[in-house]
């Protein structure tokens, strides 16, 4: 038996469904950029929107365009998941980057003797940089001032002459999960990419950067965020309509050969239940698949699986979202569960409700904002489940 969906790692290119006008900028501005020879500037692109809503997916799938739809052109591109342990200070930031950059590199055209010894001679430095600073104090490493001793701007540029000089078109730098730049100093490291990215540009250097990050950076950071953000075309991913969940569900099993059809009102209710959202549709599609694998999938079968369809979905992740909130919270969720519509305002739900509450459950991404004090659960198959929930003591008022 084949099974295609993989909720738990970015979609495999092949798989990747949806979001063309992305893919197509991206796609466009790569173009536009070689055949003016870098007149037409790289694009940045920032890549924005909500857990699991494709953003890892959709650098996985820049990488595979750039592998296999760039014909002729001369390549170098690396991607570089950002974790906060690597943005503890600007310099092991950078240091991490770099270091990614020159290690875990895709390029469409072999790099010569002369490039590969730029970087070998770079990863020498880096590492012994990164021996001194371990050997160091706190405060003997503030008094060397070592903490400015990588120069990002100035080893990308002497990258890119390198690369230039072996008749390079482009080079694209993709940071996974931007937002742990705010692990700590509160995001100054921004600050730092922003000014040698400006410097990088000015100096002619041809280098594209795409960011991925949560859709609340912004406002939460404003002051700090806009002018790095100004640097970039934001695209913020939203939930799939109804075509783009269609092609999610048949395209793996097309690409595949698998022998397997889903009702077009099944594809409703995975459409409805999962508010079109990537991950879940790819979690509910793995589970189906594992137990109707070939034939066609009609809506009694959904309906009958649909329970522990429920069940699955608890112990991937709604379970954890119930116990990320507080009793307060829990009780405020099993609340709105009940509610008969699906949007309600605070007072709908029972008056006096801490504004702060709603706020920390939207921040926590299990309550959406949909308008001017409109709010909605996070998806429709967590409000079954909830209903599901016997209510216990989190609910001591009824
Ligand atoms: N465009 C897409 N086409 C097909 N599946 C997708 C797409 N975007 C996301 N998915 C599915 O959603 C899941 C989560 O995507 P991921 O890229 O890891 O999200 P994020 O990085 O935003 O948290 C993936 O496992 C994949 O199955
Ligand atoms: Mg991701």
């Amino acid at each position: 038996m084949k099974n295609p969906y993989n909720p738990r790692g970015p979609a495999d290119p092949r798989y990747y469904a949806n979001r063309e006008y992305l893919l197509s900028t991206f796609k466009n501005n790569i173009k536009e950029v070689i055949a003016s020879k870098g007149v037409t500037k790289p694009l940045n692109i920032a890549v924005m929107g909500q857990w699991g809503i494709g953003k890892t997916s959709t650098l996985i799938k820049f990488r595979d365009i750039i592998q296999n739809e760039s014909k002729g052109a001369k390549i170098f591109s690396s991607f570089v998941p950002l974790k906060p342990s690597c943005c503890v200070d600007a310099d092991t930031f950078f240091a991490t980057v770099l270091e990614t950059v020159f290690r875990d590199y895709k390029t469409t055209a072999p790099l010569s003797e002369k490039v590969q010894d730029f970087i070998r001679e770079e990863l020498d430095i880096l590492n012994r940089w990164k021996l001194t600073k371990l050997s160091l104090s706190p405060e003997v490493e503030r008094k060397q001032a070592i903490v400015s001793a990588v120069n990002f701007k100035d080893i990308l540029l002497r990258f890119w002459d390198k690369l230039k000089a072996h008749d390079f078109d482009l080079a694209i730098i993709m940071l996974d999960d931007i937002q742990y730049v705010f692990t700590h100093e509160k995001g100054e490291i921004l600050y730092d990419i922003r000014t040698d990215m400006q410097a990088l540009a000015a100096d002619g250097a041809l280098f594209m950067f795409v960011i991925t990050g949560p859709l609340r950076l912004y406002p939460e950071m404003r002051d700090k965020a806009e002018p790095f953000t100004r640097l970039f075309e934001r695209f913020d991913l939203v939930p799939f309509d109804i075509d783009g969940t269609r092609e999610q569900i048949e395209k793996p099993l097309a690409v595949e050969r698998i022998k397997l059809t889903i009702s077009e009102e099944v594809i409703r209710k995975l459409h409805e239940g999962t508010g079109g959202h990537p991950y879940f549709v790819s979690l509910a599609m793995r589970y189906l698949v594992n137990r109707i694998p070939e034939g066609k999938i009609m809506p009694d079968d959904f309906k009958a699986w649909y329970p522990n369809l429920i069940d699955s979905f608890a112990k991937e992740k709604f379970n954890d979202d119930f116990a990320q909130a507080t009793d307060a919270e829990k009780e405020i969720l099993l609340k709105v569960a009940r509610f008969p519509k699906i949007e309600f305002s605070p007072l709908e739900i029972g008056g006096r409700l801490k504004a702060t509450l709603l706020d920390r459950l939207v921040s926590k991404g299990l309550i959406e904002k949909v308008g001017r004090g409109r709010y909605r659960l996070y998806n429709p198959m967590f409000a079954d489940y909830l209903r599901s929930k016997k209510s216990g003591k989190a609910n001591p008022d009824e």
